[in-house]
């Protein structure tokens, strides 16, 4: 098999911490290979030395026979290589077409063609049956049509490698279908791909190897028809992995009433009612789009809803902003970190204490000592992997970053905590920690609400789960009833028999 792409020995500091170490790894052309890993285990980084976008200390990359050492990503794309970020990176003030095209607009003597531009482009976005245009500011998009955006920019360079990182990490199923047919069509034209996802159903029906990094180092490589699930997961976290969810909350014990919706209606949901209780988890199901984030955003005053009551252990409230959500101990995890609630360029410190400087506060300065505290307590609790509180998040592994954004939350000591989407992007051991740690809060008489896309995850932990489809409630399950088949009737629009 002929390499398309040759790792050599490479190894990374940042600082004293060992991130990399004497990593090898061979991509043929023509497949596509999965690399597998905890947060943190390095898998990004190695594919940021590979592209230009960081330096490493030693060892060498060859690219198609020829060794390389990109100074820029620029200099990597020309020579063939497309990369797809874990997270989003694109120029939210330009249109669809105008990202896509960034590294060649089509010009005439430095005037560029629209016209050229967006006929390019809907080519492309047809081939994803992408539900926006090639003129549609970026800003304007979904974070799942972003993704899309973005995907379809790497395919669309004439690359020869071709680096996915998390690429389905906040698409549908049917978008991941369309990700899934074109990756393997290039696949068929000799192109190597690199995969990096935590999700194993994806390794496995898409994927001939896989490579799997632990702490920086290989430990194994193999192709996937000839490894378990198991194996993979092992190699992985280092231990074997028996139970990935919690025991569920007593059926006998109805919980006390925290919060209930009545009537709910606004922009994107009609007519949704609903009850949060002590110690419970409700699940929210639904398809991307349900109108399930919108229910949530209306209910902790981050948008406005037009009709329906909404009470808080009886009493009847409303929440005209975020803050008056938080003074009710109602809590929001968002499902798109970047845009809210995380400060990349600041500490896990500061991140971790935004949302209670007021307890942090004495006599109007915050107090250094109590910060710091609280900062290590969260990092303690969430099994954040930082070098220290003074890291700057955005340096944080994808998956501990948003670990570090649930301590943030629970710093506030929530009665209600609603998590959109808290395990996206997590790999398999931290996700399991999570989950038994939500069944642990609820234990201790916290309520909670997860929105999940992930079928598994909402049949796993879910006491109750309200379905949504287009905005209206279809029903809701509880117990055995909890079913895959029924979750996907429900939310396709059908009733239960
Ligand atoms: N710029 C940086 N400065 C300091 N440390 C960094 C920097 N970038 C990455 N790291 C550290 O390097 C380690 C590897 O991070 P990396 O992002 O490669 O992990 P990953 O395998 O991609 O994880 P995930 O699955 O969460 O995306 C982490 O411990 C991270 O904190
Ligand atoms: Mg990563």
């Amino acid at each position: 098999m002929e390499n398309i792409l040759e790792i050599k020995n490479i190894s990374k500091k940042f600082g004293d911490s060992k991130v990399l170490d004497k990593v090898c790894l061979k991509i043929h052309k023509g497949e596509i290979h999965a690399l597998c890993g905890e947060n943190g285990a390095g898998k990004s980084t190695l594919m940021n030395i590979v592209s230009g976008v960081i330096k490493r200390d030693e060892g060498e990359v060859i690219l198609d026979g020829e060794a390389v050492k990109f100074n820029s990503t620029r200099e990597s794309v020309f020579k063939g290589i497309a990369f797809v970020h874990q997270e989003l990176a694109l120029c939210q003030h330009l249109t669809v077409a105008e990202n896509m095209w960034m590294w060649s607009i089509p010009n005439k003597m430095g005037i560029i063609n629209h016209k050229e531009l967006y006929r390019k482009t809907e080519k492309i976005l047809e081939n994803f049956q992408a539900d926006f245009k090639a003129a549609d500011k970026v800003e304007d998009l979904s974070v799942a049509q972003q993704q899309v955006a973005e995907i379809a920019k790497a395919l669309s360079l004439d690359a020869k490698l071709i680096i996915l990182d998390e690429p389905t990490s906040s698409i549908t199923d049917s978008e991941a279908e369309n990700l899934f047919r074109v990756v393997r069509s290039l696949k068929q034209k000799g192109i190597g791909i690199v995969y990096i996802s935590h999700r194993m159903n994806e390794v496995f029906s898409l994927c001939d190897r896989v490579t799997i990094l632990r702490d920086g180092q290989v430990v194994l490589t193999a192709k996937t028809a000839e490894i378990s699930q198991e194996k993979v997961i092992s190699s992985m976290v280092g231990r074997e992995i028996s139970e990935f969810y919690p025991p569920k909350a007593s059926d006998k014990e109805d919980g006390e009433e925290l919060l209930r919706a009545e009537h709910f209606t606004g922009d994107g949901f009609n007519d949704i009612s609903f009850q949060v209780k002590k110690g419970k988890i409700l699940g929210f199901s639904g398809l991307v789009g349900a109108g399930r984030s919108e229910v949530m955003k209306a209910l902790c005053g981050i948008s406005g809803y037009k009709s329906g009551d909404l009470y808080f252990k009886g009493k009847k409230i409303h929440n005209k902003s975020y803050r008056d959500a938080i003074a009710h101990k109602i809590c929001y995890l968002t499902e798109d970190r970047k845009k809210n609630g995380i400060f990349l360029s600041m500490s896990v410190k500061k991140n971790v204490s935004a949302a209670v400087l007021n307890k942090l506060t004495k006599r109007g300065v915050i107090n250094d000592n109590l910060e710091n505290k609280n900062a290590d307590e969260q990092i303690e609790r969430m099994k954040v992997k930082t070098s220290s509180r003074y890291q700057l998040i955005g340096s944080l592994s994808g998956g501990n970053q948003q670990k570090a954004m649930i301590g943030k939350w629970m710093a506030v000591n929530p009665e209600i905590i609603i998590m959109d989407e808290p395990t996206r992007g997590i790999d398999v051991g931290a996700k399991s920690e999570i989950h038994f740690m939500l069944r642990e809060l609820c234990n201790q008489g916290i309520g909670v609400i997860l929105i999940s896309s992930e079928m598994p995850e909402i049949i796993g932990l879910s006491d109750e789960v309200v379905v949504m489809h287009e905005g209206k409630c279809m029903g809701m399950v509880t117990g055995e009833d909890i079913t895959e088949d029924n979750l996907i009737l429900l939310a396709s629009g059908h009733k239960l028999a």
